[in-house]
């Protein structure tokens, strides 16, 4: 098929959002747009693997026809190539459930009661099995959980059990640590995910501050017991994530605080972020201080400053550091261009 412009989302991914709604995508970085609907009402239960992709199509056939969505238009993921003309889905972000044991500060979930009161709890596992018996999916598909809180949902060990069975070797998990999983750390053993707790702290008061609830002891020790699960066919399953909240934990003795529990606790790789509200709240000031010279009030600066002792901090530990999300804006804005970006798999 001759090239034309799509995204890798319109063509194979596919997302299991809140509300019972089924999108191509999760982007939100168009003002007007993004995240453009696959199934407006999905309760998991009578559809075809026919109806699921001729559905998908209605977009496909949209970029194959040299049409943009209005949800799509000027979206920075867009790229002219030849797409292949397949039925199957690469990338499955499961985030149907909005429930949450956390409270953290930073996130829009846990405040949404709208989202929470309009999300009907449906049969997410038979769902996820029919596509697998059915061949929605390819070996490389990639399975992310996030949500809410993933580890709530009754059924999030049995989708684990269909995934570890059929040896799917890319699983993401995004949970908050509070409740252990004896089927993770089985993934875990056997190479097949990685989990990613956003832990934002190393000592209970700090972990009560930014999560809001008193769960630290327990999530420490989930990160231990998935930390000791890692075997060498992915020594860096395991990933503890801190998220900067300026005026809360981004200091430098919090950051060594964390380190140290890394090290202690097996964990060889560790991801920085900083709260995307910050960004949202602070764009006009984050332009301007980054040609400001450091002080304790140029918070970019002092952000900025945070990534490199970070790294090297965690270098001297035999710890990597990946940049996600806003903390990779704030590299990019003060260098202007950005050289490199480690992103341990
Ligand atoms: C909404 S959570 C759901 C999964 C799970 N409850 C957890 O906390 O990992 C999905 C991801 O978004 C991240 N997240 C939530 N709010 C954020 C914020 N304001 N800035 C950056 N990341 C955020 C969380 O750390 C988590 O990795
Ligand atoms: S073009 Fe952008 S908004 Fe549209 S599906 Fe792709 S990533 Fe999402
Ligand atoms: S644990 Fe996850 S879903 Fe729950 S409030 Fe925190 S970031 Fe949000």
């Amino acid at each position: 098929m001759a090239g034309f412009k799509s995204c890798k989302c319109i063509e194979h991914e596919v997302v299991l959002d809140f509300m019972n709604v089924v999108r191509h995508c999760s982007n939100h970085n168009l003002e007007f747009g993004g995240r453009p609907v696959i199934y407006d009402y999905f309760d998991g239960k009578n559809f075809t693997k026919e109806e699921f992709f001729n559905k998908k199509r209605v977009h496909r056939q949209m970029f194959r026809e040299g049409k943009c969505p209005s949800t799509c238009q000027n979206c920075f993921h867009l790229r002219e190539m030849e797409w292949d003309d397949d039925d199957y889905i690469d990338f499955l972000l499961l985030t149907p459930w909005a429930e949450c044991n956390s409270k953290c500060i930073y996130c829009p979930v846990c405040t949404d009661e709208y989202v929470k009161q309009n999300t009907k709890k449906y049969d997410v596992y038979s769902a996820v099995k029919y596509m697998m018996e059915n061949d929605f999916f390819i070996p490389e598909t990639v399975f992310d959980f996030a949500g809410g809180e993933p580890t709530l949902y009754e059924k999030f060990d049995d989708i684990l059990e269909l995934i570890f069975e059929k040896g799917y070797k890319n699983v993401v998990i995004h949970t908050n640590g509070i409740n252990y999983s004896d089927t993770v750390a089985k993934l875990i053993k056997n190479g097949q995910c990685k989990v990613l707790i956003s832990v934002d702290s190393a000592n209970r008061e700090l972990y009560k501050k930014i999560k809001r609830v008193d769960k630290f002891d327990d999530v420490r020790e989930t990160m231990r017991r998935y930390s000791a699960a890692q075997t060498a066919i992915r020594p860096n399953a395991m990933k503890s994530k801190y998220i900067l909240v300026p005026g809360i934990n981004d200091t430098e003795e919090f950051i060594l605080e964390w380190l140290d529990m890394c090290q202690e606790l097996g964990i060889i790789s560790v991801i920085l972020n900083l709260d995307f509200n910050w960004i949202v709240k602070n764009t006009d000031l984050a332009y301007k201080q980054k040609d400001m010279p450091r002080s304790p009030e140029n918070t970019t600066r002092h952000l900025y400053d945070l990534i490199d002792f970070t790294k090297t901090e965690a270098e001297k530990r035999g710890i990597i550091t990946s940049l996600y999300g806003e903390i990779f804006t704030i590299k990019t804005l003060v260098e202007g261009e950005v050289t490199e970006n480690i992103i341990d798999p």
